[in-house]
């Protein structure tokens, strides 16, 4: 069917979110826009900068004069930043560590959303994040919020840092995921929660592909209703 939906994707660290959002995306030949890729470009900004991370006006000024484009090249989802591909730079242990602390700044997230919103503009769009189902895209068709035990997650990271030959610890793994999984749901601007009409999906036990077919089911569900 030709229906271009919305559909959200949030959760906490690791869950899966990115990973699976761009299948569904691919799949339904729908746009994916990876806002935390967002957050992230804003804190390495702050950091190359060596802005205060809770001097909030610097910061604002900084991403008010920063452009910031998700686009495809090759196939792959790649971050620039005023034009300078960051896709690499915004996954380093400094920002990962420090991002949570941007991204907690009202005045960051407004700016953020608005940018946001006018990516998604009536598309058929796969958004992953924190607050897409609760504040960017509050009237999405699909609402997914996807959960895994933080062991499973730390493991999962774990994994993938092996795969690129990058030595972890999984406790300190797992540390780092809480850590930011609190900081991310406490704050008061649009904290990390489920949207009141959110469907939850637990991927403890499943694999990238049986989340990527929940997901579909839910979608087709809706778009042949
Ligand atoms: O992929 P990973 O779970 O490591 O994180 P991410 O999706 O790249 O997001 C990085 C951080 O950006 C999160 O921990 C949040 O602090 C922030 N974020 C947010 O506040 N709101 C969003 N919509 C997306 C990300
Ligand atoms: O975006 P988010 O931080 O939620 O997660 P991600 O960056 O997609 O990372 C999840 C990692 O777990 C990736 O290495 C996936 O290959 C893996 N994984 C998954 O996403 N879903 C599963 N059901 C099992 C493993």
């Amino acid at each position: 069917k030709e229906q271009n939906i919305a559909i959200a994707i949030d959760g906490p660290a690791a869950a899966g979110k990115s990973t699976v959002a761009k299948i569904v995306a691919e799949t339904l030949s729908y746009i994916y826009i990876d806002t935390g890729a967002m957050y992230r470009a804003v804190t390495l900004t702050a950091l190359k900068h060596k802005v205060d991370l809770d001097d909030e006006e610097a910061i604002l000024d900084l991403l008010l004069h920063t452009e910031i484009e998700l686009t495809q090249k090759e196939k792959k989802q790649i971050v620039l930043l005023d034009g300078f591909d960051v896709t690499n730079d915004i996954r380093t242990l400094q920002v990962t560590n420090n991002v949570s602390y941007v991204a907690k700044l009202p005045g960051v997230r407004k700016e953020m959303v608005k940018r946001q919103q006018a990516l998604a503009n009536n598309r058929g769009v796969v958004m992953d994040g924190r607050d897409i189902g609760t504040h960017v895209l509050p009237n999405a068709e699909v609402k997914i919020f996807l959960i895994a035990s933080v062991e499973e997650r730390a493991k999962r990271r774990y994994d993938e840092n092996t795969q690129r030959g990058i030595e972890s610890n999984m406790e300190v793994l797992k540390e780092e995921i809480e850590k930011r999984d609190l900081i991310d749901s406490k704050r008061e601007a649009s904290p990390l929660v489920k949207a009141e009409d959110g469907i939850e999906l637990d991927t403890t036990s499943l694999s990238i592909k049986e989340v990527v077919e929940r997901i579909l089911t839910i979608v087709y569900k809706y778009v042949n209703q």
